[in-house]
């Protein structure tokens, strides 16, 4: 049964395709692919890239171009719910898309056509992920907390306090109640609904959203994100085997 990790940016990809067994570059609409193994297993690693229909494309390809048969995705997100702080980690439940809007047509937040604001992760994906998480933190020698929960997904990079506070209590207001937000988690949950296929996500939280988001976001991603994403997604492969 071939993984596909997603990864959102390249500095947490690296460190996998060091670790990657018998590692191959494939290349496919303007994106690498790298098949091998790892902890014995088939893997396929691969660059979300940015915004939910590049991440959409991506997931798209790796179903259907490279047999994948769950998904798992770490990147970093903005924490927005009141307690999440830089350096916790959020592993997703759910998703909604907070620039999803096609009212008075439909409810908004409600994806048109399937009748649903929300897709969930796999439950059994998201424990082990959880599990791995936990025992990637401790080798890490690392007490971040650790939350599960909504997050929520848009094609904006939220950097400014009000926003952060409008967008929570918008979504509050309409009954979801998001941890965080990034821009591709939601896109990739409902591709893999369409398919049918178990997506699991975690997050590391970057910045709070805020004023200086843009500041802490780069800074975090080069010194710790990518400590995370791979000690996680080590832990993570073992988990499965
Ligand atoms: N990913 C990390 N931080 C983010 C933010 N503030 N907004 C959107 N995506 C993010």
């Amino acid at each position: 049964m071939t993984t596909a990790i997603l990864s959102a940016l390249a500095e947490e990809q690296q460190g996998l395709i060091e670790l990657l067994h018998r590692p191959r570059r494939v290349e496919r609409a303007g994106r690498s692919f790298w098949q091998g193994e790892l902890h014995g297993q088939p893997v396929v690693l691969a660059l979300s890239r940015i915004g939910k229909v590049a991440a959409a494309t991506t997931a798209t390809i790796l179903i259907e171009a490279f047999d994948a048969q769950r998904l798992v995705f770490t990147g970093v997100a903005g924490g927005i719910a009141p307690g999440v702080q830089v350096g916790d980690v959020v592993v997703a439940q759910e998703f909604v898309q907070h620039d999803m809007d096609a009212s008075p047509l439909f409810p908004r937040y409600q994806v048109p056509l399937y009748g649903r604001e929300r897709f969930d992760c796999d439950a059994v994906l998201s424990s082990a992920l959880i599990a791995a998480t936990r025992s990637g933190l401790q080798q890490l020698g690392l007490q971040a907390a650790v939350h599960q929960g909504l997050v929520a997904s848009g094609d904006r990079f939220v950097s400014a306090a009000q926003e952060a506070r409008d967008l929570h209590a918008a979504l509050n207001a309409a009954g979801h109640a998001p941890l965080a937000v990034e821009m591709e988690g939601a896109a990739v949950a409902q591709v893999c609904h369409d398919y049918g296929i178990p997506f699991a996500a975690m997050r590391t939280i970057s910045d709070r959203a805020d004023d200086t988001a843009h500041l802490d976001f780069p800074k975090f991603v080069r010194e710790v994100a990518s400590r995370y994403a791979l000690a996680i997604l080590d832990a993570f492969m073992y988990e499965l085997k």
